[in-house]
């Protein structure tokens, strides 16, 4: 899809756009590989993943036409704050390898899909931001379900044993709430 847009001479905004998608599947790939057995890039792509979701769930809130991506909005903040504060009462009670602290901002990567939602024109936001949550879920998914079953934290494997049917649930419903809004 990106290299026909691009050869069609499509706007440089779909361009961007698309490749903020092939980021995020890219994304999925590093974190599954990478996040499933070491706390210290478990605990950061969690982290990150959590901040992303806040961030992109506060500009929903502002920015959102339906009531119902409003909605869906709100429950990421409640439930990503929730995971934030079980991952750090979990560092706090038990060792986490060298990972003392959580990370304080997004990665690149992140940056530039919420740099996509603040510019994307009014009319196409609930669909990026679907988008992107389905994307950013499927790769949550992947984290969370594989640190739960090879993570070196006894710790940290609870926290993502009890965090991967909640981000389950979301994408659920970010797949479900994307495939009404289109009909
Ligand atoms: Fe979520």
């Amino acid at each position: 899809m990106a290299e026909g847009e691009k050869e069609r001479g499509g706007a440089t905004r779909l361009a961007e756009k698309a490749r903020g998608v092939v980021g995020a599947v890219l994304g999925r790939v590093t974190a599954n590989t990478l996040g499933a057995q070491s706390a210290k890039t478990f605990v950061k792509n969690a982290a990150i993943g959590d901040m992303y979701e806040l961030e992109a769930a506060k500009l929903a809130l502002a920015n959102a036409h339906s009531p119902r991506v409003k909605d869906v909005a709100q429950q990421m903040i409640d439930d990503h704050t929730t995971l934030t504060h079980q991952l750090r009462s979990a560092m706090r009670m038990n060792e986490t390898g060298d990972q003392t602290s959580l990370p304080t901002e997004v990665d690149e990567r992140r940056k530039q899909m919420l740099d996509e939602l603040r510019r994307v024109p009014d009319d196409e936001f609930d669909k990026l931001y679907l988008d992107q949550q389905v994307l950013a879920h499927k790769e949550t998914v992947d984290l969370m379900t594989g640190y739960a079953a090879r993570g070196d934290n006894p710790q940290l494997r609870s926290v993502a044993a009890s965090g991967a049917p909640l981000v389950t649930r979301h994408l659920r419903h970010m797949e479900r709430l994307r495939e009404e809004l289109a009909a």
